[in-house]
């Protein structure tokens, strides 16, 4: 017992910071971990203890309890307190042969093995990851401009919501979510999309990533085919490809989803489209193409998740119908996100599922992610019976147009029509097009260091690239810095989209 107050005497710091009674509590369970307090050993005193290491008992004591609480020590009232013996049981452990390290585990700089560590989808997930570590400036695509956010409105609903805060609104969500949001979204979306729907069809999620995982979840085992557009939304790309589903990349053409003879040929599970405008090019799905998806959907069983991200935002002409709205079939898996109508922290997005399988996604949202978050629908439901919805919108849409044209204007007056404008008539960002020997991943790179977010059109594709372009986005960018965010862009456009050819002529 010398022994261990000496060494818990050297070990002991009493000029720390750490307070006496976690550098003990630590020190005594380090020791009985390592074996160097063997299992039955007795330990000294509190008395005892707390005198030789020059602490109070009652530091001893609270030690003591701490490590008889989590199963350290044994205390016996009369007989004092002994090592508990917690030795890894050998026969549990050794019932079969220890896992082989892989044969190319390598270590990476975090020193954590990656082939060991990981599973397969899990390192693929990590390795094409797309999310980007800034979400704020120009020519961030997708982002609206929370900066025009009626945020004093939000608060005043929210002050007067939580002040008859009770049960309805604090505890978990009744599977689907708030029932008066469902019904104004219900109204919302029947008269906006043209989407056909009860709120007992509508499910809140936190967004379109979550209402994708949900349907994959419920509709589809690992190892099923799901079509997804080439190109397409990275994000959703990842949810899928994570949840164990084969991506087929299905072409795009004018007309959007474009299948060929042999895709056709091997019906997919889930198809997943955004036939109101295409991400991230930007076409809308003709009627012929609709009829046809929704019709081969119906002979083969196929599940379409419709994902209507930002149709509400369109600028020459009215918001386009959804598809959903001419599913006879009950094929479609409508999903949509307040995240580019209002501001993207609030993660409050809706699907819209068959009547018949209502019930069964209001217990699977349940189940899987026991969602909360009531208080927050509770305001969103205020927000959109009130009508600030309709007029964020309505709003938005005259500044998002705006800027949109400010930004057409200066890459007119930088590149007169060298670089073609793509996908301009929505949304909330468009592609601006570079000569197809540029590298579009380095150009996004190097506008990246110049203080110019956009995104590569590569990011975009799973196969060959079948164009060259910049995800450039106008929504967040104030009037004003506009031309100036611009100039910087055609700068670092100029040097790496158009000095190739020069140096590979001089070269050759
Ligand atoms: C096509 C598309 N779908 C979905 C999302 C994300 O939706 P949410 O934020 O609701 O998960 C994005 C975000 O940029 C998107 O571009």
């Amino acid at each position: 017992m010398v022994i261990l107050s000496e060494w818990l005497a050297a070990q002991l710091d009493k000029e720390s910071a750490e307070p006496a009674y976690r550098q003990l509590l630590q020190l005594m369970q380090q020791a009985i971990l390592t074996g160097r307090l063997a299992p039955g050993t007795k330990l000294p005193s509190s008395r005892t203890l707390a005198g030789d290491l020059g602490v109070a008992r009652n530091t001893v004591l609270h030690v003591y309890d701490q490590l008889s609480a989590e199963g350290y020590v044994i205390s016996t009232t009369g007989s004092g307190t002994y090592v508990a013996d917690t030795r890894p049981d050998s026969a549990a452990v050794s019932t079969v042969a220890p896992a082989a390290a892989p044969a190319d585990e390598e270590d990476d700089a975090s020193g954590a093995s990656r082939r060991g560590d990981m599973s397969m989808r899990g390192q693929r997930l990590i390795d094409e990851a797309g999310v980007s570590a800034k979400q704020w400036g120009a020519f961030m695509p997708g982002v609206p401009d929370v900066a025009e956010f009626p945020a004093r409105t939000w608060s005043r609903l929210q002050a007067r919501l939580w002040k008859s805060a009770n049960h309805g609104l604090l505890t978990y969500a009744p599977g689907g979510g708030y029932r008066p949001l469902r019904r104004a979204l219900s109204d919302y979306l029947r008269v906006a999309r043209s989407v056909r729907c009860t709120p007992d069809q509508i499910i809140i999620t936190t967004g379109i990533h979550q209402s994708i995982d949900l349907a994959v979840r419920l509709l589809a085992d690992v190892g099923d085919r799901a079509w997804v557009e080439e190109p397409c939304y990275w994000g959703a790309r990842s949810v899928l490809q994570s949840s164990g589903l084969k991506l087929t990349p299905i072409p795009v053409d004018d007309e959007g989803l474009n299948p060929r003879e042999q895709d056709l040929r091997d019906p997919p599970r889930i198809a997943l489209v955004t036939p109101s405008h295409q991400y991230p090019l930007g076409m809308v799905m003709s009627l012929a193409r609709r009829r046809t998806l929704l019709e081969y959907a119906r002979q083969h069983n196929v599940w379409i998740i419709e994902d209507d991200y930002d149709s509400e935002f369109r600028y020459g002409s009215r918001p386009l119908a959804s598809l959903q709205g001419l599913d006879e079939s009950d094929r479609v898996i409508y999903v949509g996100s307040l995240g580019k109508l209002l501001f993207p922290g609030l993660r409050i997005g809706y699907m819209v599922v068959p009547e018949r399988l209502a019930a069964t996604f209001r217990t699977g949202v349940a189940e899987l992610y026991r969602e909360g978050q009531l208080m927050q629908q509770a305001v969103l439901a205020e927000f959109i019976m009130d009508g600030y919805l309709t007029s964020h919108v309505r709003r938005m849409r005259t500044l998002y147009g705006e800027r949109r044209q400010l930004l057409i204007d200066a890459v007119t007056r930088h590149f007169g029509d060298a670089l073609p404008v793509m996908g301009d008539e929505a949304g909330l960002h468009f592609v601006l097009g570079l000569p197809e020997h540029a590298d579009d991943r380095a150009v996004a790179t190097a506008a990246y260091d110049a203080g110019v977010i956009v995104r590569p059109l590569a990011a975009y594709y799973s196969g060959r690239q079948d164009r060259k372009g910049l995800l450039t986005g106008y929504a967040c960018v104030p009037h004003e810095e506009i031309a100036p965010a611009f100039a910087t862009l055609a700068q670092v456009i100029e040097e790496h989209a158009f000095a190739r050819p020069e140096k590979l002529r001089r070269a050759g």
